[in-house]
């Protein structure tokens, strides 16, 4: 069901409403190595929400990639995006209610949902104090006691994929990623794949949920090593190894020497009683 209340509260930036008008957002994670993240997301989600049926509100759920799976297991699904395609791809969904909005301020009553997902909204706030506000408003809305996890993109995931696909050896891809690498800012004006961005360090996350008021539980690794591998696409190809990539990746999912080299991060916490 597609609510048609318009975007409230602060402008999202027009780079990131074009690059997603675009339509290629519901294809991602179907496909290549990119269902790396994808159903690894879906691993750590499935061990940390509570049973169904429960609220969820998927803040910056796109076209509904993770809202359509959630509303499968039973529970009841909510999703707030700013791109009106992703809003009408999503409000297609059985099970799914989705209505435009920001991160930043959630067009949601306080307390009124078990969980809150931001796998996305934080890396496309390059200001901290706009992903501490985004934060706070996950805050809000959940019910004390309730659970908030929100996806980072790590600050060497564009080194390490740049390297991977052999662009690092030339420009402007090696300068683009050089900057990035020092502040974490992804520029889409640097003719870059992606727009407008911020790459974090994994302390950060932990760090601004705090100035959020809230708590922090653990931080999951989504890809692990495994998404560097050359032959990561045909090994998620074959069910026996791709359930082995996925058990390799479980493995080393907390392990705080490792978490940087993952594509994504998982950061959950809760709001306190
Ligand atoms: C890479 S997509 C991720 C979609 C999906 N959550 C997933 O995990 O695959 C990032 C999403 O964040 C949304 N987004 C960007 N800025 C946002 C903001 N300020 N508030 C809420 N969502 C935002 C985009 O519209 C897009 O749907």
């Amino acid at each position: 069901m597609t609510e048609t209340t318009r975007a409230q509260g602060p402008a999202v930036r027009e780079e990131i409403l074009a690059y997603y008008a675009r339509g290629e957002e519901d294809g991602r994670l179907r496909q290549g190595s990119d269902r790396l993240e994808f159903w690894r997301t879906q691993d750590v989600l499935r061990r940390l929400l509570p049973d169904a049926p429960a609220k969820v509100l998927d803040v910056g759920g796109g076209s509904g990639i993770h809202a359509e799976w959630l509303a499968r297991d039973g529970y009841g699904v909510e999703l707030v995006d700013p791109v009106p395609l992703h809003v009408e791809q999503a409000g297609r969904l059985p099970g799914v209610t989705a209505r435009a909005g920001d991160a930043r301020a959630l067009p949601a009553e306080d307390a009124s949902y078990d969980v809150v997902l931001l796998l996305g909204p934080l890396y496309h706030l390059p200001e901290r104090a706009d992903r501490v506000r985004a934060l706070g408003e996950a805050r809000r809305v959940v019910r004390p006691g309730g659970l908030v996890v929100a996806a980072t993109i790590n600050r060497f995931a564009g080194l390490h994929d740049m390297l991977r696909q052999e662009l690092y050896f030339t420009d402007p891809h090696r300068a683009l990623v050089d900057r990035e690498m020092e502040e974490g800012r992804h520029d889409s004006e640097d003719g870059g794949h992606f727009t407008t961005a911020y790459f974090a360090q994994p302390h950060e996350a932990p760090e601004e949920f705090e100035e959020a008021a809230l708590t922090v539980d653990g931080q999951y690794g989504l890809e692990g090593v495994a998404w560097l591998m050359g032959g990561i696409e045909d090994w998620l190809d074959d069910p026996d190894r791709r359930e082995a990539v996925l058990v390799a990746s479980r493995h080393i999912e907390r392990e705080p020497t490792l978490l940087g080299t993952s594509g994504h991060l998982l950061t959950a916490g809760r709001r306190p009683r």
